[in-house]
């Protein structure tokens, strides 16, 4: 075998074969085939797709490469989400305690955010003394005790997958439908979870930015799950305005405090609720407690704390906040039409609560909290939200990417996309 042949297959349309996936994922794994090979593959993989069995068998060989986790020893089922990730998308934060505490077991690896888009990781990080990084045994340990654990995947799991994002990053090929769907779906399959909910993002803010395309990365990655034996549903959801009024690391941990003490902005509550049924669900466990109850009970609070404590974090210390603020107010009377998600995402960005290259710090107390939504009556001089940053010098550029990202105008302009667009199940 060798990469030149396999290459060539593909730049000519033809379909990888099942020994040539094999041979090419391990051996760029290991070295052998060098990066500019792999980047040429992936270039044609754009170009030219792949069918249903390429990509099936690309991401098992992606899993192979690594470690598979194992939960069996669980006395009950494990179920997970994963989100393409938006603008306010705290929602993995309320979620996986409330499942918890309505039957399931939540595993969820998870990861940093890089550009506008927020990571959960450092979300949580946000909490004084809570650690990412757990190994197996102590994600076990968590479960156990609290029914749901956040983490860092570790090096072990799917390593092919860490190397080939890093190429694509920077080779043009990160859009590739195939190498997304086999990239989030070799992470959550060899994460080992039963079942799990995708929350596909659509909109400016959103990876997807049309319905079409988020349709088809939804339908790939539901029939990756379920031939791997997990039981996949995905959901369409809105990414064209943020969702809920935080966008950053700790003014998001906040709103999803109170999502779980049974308060919280409509639009977060919903999706949590929703995708906490389809979990349930998905796994065959909706029988049970209903998530609506387990937010006004308390339940899904005490799993949470619970939750954050087994991770040697404080629930009940203060988080850091941004030392600067920065009032933005309405400049006219009327109705806000337009809130758009990327230019919220990119100023929060802009003012410390992302990161530019993987190993910049974040600041845990930067971002915007959001005082009208679209659709809200304003007045001229009122409100519409705070920045938040530890050095006023930021302001600026975080208004130049909020400049025309909204709009004031009657309430017949306001053309939103619904929470949830569309459902997809294999
Ligand atoms: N997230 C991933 O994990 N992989 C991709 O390819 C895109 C988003």
């Amino acid at each position: 075998m060798d990469a030149i042949d396999v290459i060539v297959t593909k730049r000519d349309g033809r379909e990888l074969s099942t020994a040539q996936i094999d041979w090419v994922i391990d051996a760029y794994t290991r070295g052998v085939v060098a990066d500019e090979q792999m980047s040429a593959l992936a270039m044609a993989i754009l170009l030219n797709g792949m069918t249903r069995r390429e990509i099936a068998e690309w991401t098992q060989a992606m899993i192979r490469s690594g470690t598979r986790m194992d939960w069996s020893g669980l006395p009950g089922r494990t179920t997970d989400k994963h989100s393409t990730g938006g603008v306010g998308d705290k929602i993995t934060l309320p979620l996986a305690p409330l499942v918890a505490a309505c039957g399931g077991y939540v595993p969820q690896l998870s990861g940093r955010g890089l550009g506008h888009t927020g990571g959960t990781l450092d979300k949580l990080e946000s909490i004084p003394g809570w650690r990412a990084s757990l190994s197996s045994e102590e994600m076990l340990g968590v479960l156990r005790e609290a029914g749901a654990v956040i983490c860092a995947a570790g090096e072990g799991l799917a390593p092919a997958d860490k190397k080939l994002y890093a190429l694509r990053d920077v080779t043009g090929t990160v859009e590739a439908i195939p190498l997304i769907a086999s990239s989030i779906m070799s992470k959550k399959i060899a994460e080992g979870t039963g079942a799990l909910v995708l929350d596909v993002k659509v909109g400016s803010g959103a990876f997807m930015k049309t319905v079409d395309r988020a349709r088809e990365l939804a339908t790939t990655m539901v029939e990756l799950g379920t031939d791997a034996g997990v039981n996949t549903v995905a959901l369409l959801t809105a990414m064209d305005r943020p969702l809920g009024r935080a966008v950053g690391n700790a003014l998001e941990v906040t709103e999803s405090v109170e999502v779980l003490a049974g308060g919280g902005p409509e639009d977060v509550v919903e999706l949590t609720v929703r995708l906490a049924r389809e979990m349930l669900q998905a796994a065959g466990l909706d029988g049970g407690k209903d998530p609506e109850q387990a937010l006004k009970d308390g339940s899904a609070m005490d799993a949470w704390r619970r939750m954050i404590s087994a991770q040697g974090g404080d629930p009940d210390a203060a988080l850091p906040r941004a030392a600067e603020t920065m009032e933005v107010v309405a400049p006219a009377t009327g109705v806000l039409t337009r809130l758009d998600a990327y230019g919220v995402g990119l100023a929060a960005w802009r003012l410390g609560a992302g990161r530019e290259r993987k190993e910049d710090p974040v600041s845990f107390g930067a971002g915007i909290m959001l005082h009208a939504r679209p659709g809200d009556a304003v007045r001229e001089g009122q409100r519409l939200m705070t920045l938040h940053a530890d050095e006023t010098a930021r302001f600026d550029r975080a208004l130049a990417a909020l400049d025309g990202a909204y709009a004031i105008g009657e309430a017949g302009e306001v053309d939103l996309l619904p929470l949830v667009i569309d459902r997809i199940r294999a």
